[in-house]
């Protein structure tokens, strides 16, 4: 008989599910159910390297993601506010539908699009628009050299983080320094040789109307010989935040000093696709490794990821590409270059994108105050990105319990406790936060927002009962 309780049980839209059984030594078992009766499943005894244990187990990328695929396929209404989908802004679809009829009535395009391999490290004539794109708006002196595509940024954190910290054959161990937690949930799993992050808690400022601000804590912030590089989303996934001006300069400096590079998650920042409401110095320089993505101006199906960084960096990069899936799509690429070229991108994302998402989380946030009304939270101010940070300081359950309870009635939400990669001591602010994007259907959000309220009113007449 097994001695212990699965370490987790997972549904799938299919009605297959999959239990892992901690005491078999990791042993997965399958059960089909048909017409209603369970049909006990093989036993799945396939043994995986360390490599495979660590990347195919239960993540909360994994969790987020397979949420996000079931919500959209379900037959049921769902409010599918857990994922990072990006909203469909017409005007902007509008716009990358015509330029996609264009590439197909032309056929050198069309074919530079669909029939070649690029190079490792991607097309080189979007490389070389992106880099004079840069030159030009801020004086970054970059080439298509400084510049490497990546199948998504996800993947392009992989291939970063894992070249630059995990195991060396010295015997040290290197990890990736977070100044600030919470932060992207994307990260945590990433290393191939262990867990490669180390966290700092952050402080909090609170500001009016219930909202409050995290800071780096400079002062708990120790740089040394175990530490390979420092990372940081700019705007923040997961609460919105923005590093202020002068929060990015001192970790530039504490890097350079450090000779670590400072890697800045640019993936809703400037100049595209400018889902950033505060106004922020872009910066980059030799020791600066900025990281961007296509996903957020609209076109996340695509998987187009870009680094840019020192010519030995992306060097490294592009054969790590060329081992890893030979070259990158060029979809992206040839579908945005003229657009990169002629600056058309920056003005449809401060134009369009930027107003769009302003307008929506404005509306968010008079929802969430109507909802949580005489409730005890706070959110973070959201200075930039597609979500709501919501914090309950004095729910009697966990956030990962709120999360299924909201999941029962239709609300996919993102439980706050997956977003401290690295963190190692005990924080009661972790279990006591969700992410809720504000890019769905209004009348998703709104609706999700007011059964987020009622849970919580719930939760908190249960008090400790309701656990
Ligand atoms: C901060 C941040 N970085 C990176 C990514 C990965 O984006 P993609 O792989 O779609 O380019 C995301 C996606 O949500 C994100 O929020």
């Amino acid at each position: 008989m097994e001695s212990r309780e699965p370490e987790w049980t997972h549904e799938r839209p299919t009605g297959n599910y999959c239990v892992v059984y901690p005491a078999r030594g990791h042993v997965i078992y399958f059960t089909t159910r048909v017409a209603g009766v369970e049909y006990p499943g093989k036993l799945h005894a396939m043994k995986y390297s360390d490599f495979g244990k660590r990347l195919s187990r239960h993540t909360g990328a994994r969790e987020l993601m397979d949420d996000l695929g079931a919500g959209m396929a379900s037959e049921h209404p769902v409010m599918m506010l857990g994922g990072g989908n990006p909203a469909h802004i017409p005007e902007i679809l509008d716009r990358f539908r015509s330029e996609m009829h264009g590439i197909l009535d032309d056929d050198r395009e069309f074919r530079r699009m669909v029939a070649d391999y690029s190079e490792p490290a991607g097309d080189k004539g979007f490389r070389a628009a992106l880099a004079e794109l840069l030159n030009r708006e801020y004086g970054w002196p970059l080439g298509p050299e400084n510049i490497a595509l990546t199948t998504g940024s996800q993947h392009g954190f992989f291939l970063l983080f894992n070249l630059l910290a995990g195991q060396f054959s010295d015997g040290s161990f290197r990890r990736i320094l977070l100044p600030l937690a919470p932060e992207y949930i994307g990260y945590k799993d990433l290393g191939i040789s262990g867990d490669l992050f180390v966290s700092g808690r952050p402080t909090i400022k609170h500001l009016d109307d219930r909202q409050f601000k995290y800071h780096v804590d400079f002062s708990d912030l120790r740089v040394d010989d175990s530490i390979a590089a420092i990372c940081a989303s700019r705007p923040t996934n997961p609460t919105g935040n923005v590093l202020t001006d002068e929060e990015v300069s001192k970790l530039s400096a504490i890097a350079k000093r450090n000779n670590v590079p400072l890697i800045l998650d640019n993936a809703y920042g400037v100049p595209f696709p400018h889902i950033i409401f505060t106004e922020v110095t872009p910066v980059w320089d030799e020791h600066i490794i900025l990281c961007m993505s296509l996903s957020k101006i609209g076109l996340p199906a695509l998987r187009s990821g870009i680094i840019i960084a020192c010519e030995e960096i992306i060097d490294a990069l592009t054969g790590m590409n060329a081992v890893t899936s030979l070259s990158v799509s060029s979809v992206g690429p040839v579908l945005l270059k003229n657009m990169v070229q002629t600056g058309e991108i920056i003005k449809l994302s401060e134009e369009v994108i930027r107003p769009y998402y302003q307008r929506r989380v404005g509306q968010a946030l008079e929802w969430v105050h109507a909802a949580l009304d005489g409730c005890n939270y706070h959110v973070h101010k959201p200075e930039g990105a597609l979500f709501l940070w919501l914090w309950f300081p004095d729910l009697p359950i966990s956030c990962a319990e709120l999360y299924r309870r909201l999941k029962k009635r239709g609300v996919y939400v993102v439980s706050g406790d997956h977003f401290f990669p690295g963190l190692a001591e005990d924080w009661a602010h972790r279990d006591q936060c969700i992410r809720v994007t504000y890019a769905r259907d209004s009348e998703s959000v709104r609706k999700g927002m007011e059964i987020i309220g009622e849970e919580v009113r719930l939760a908190s007449a249960g008090g400790l009962q309701s656990r």
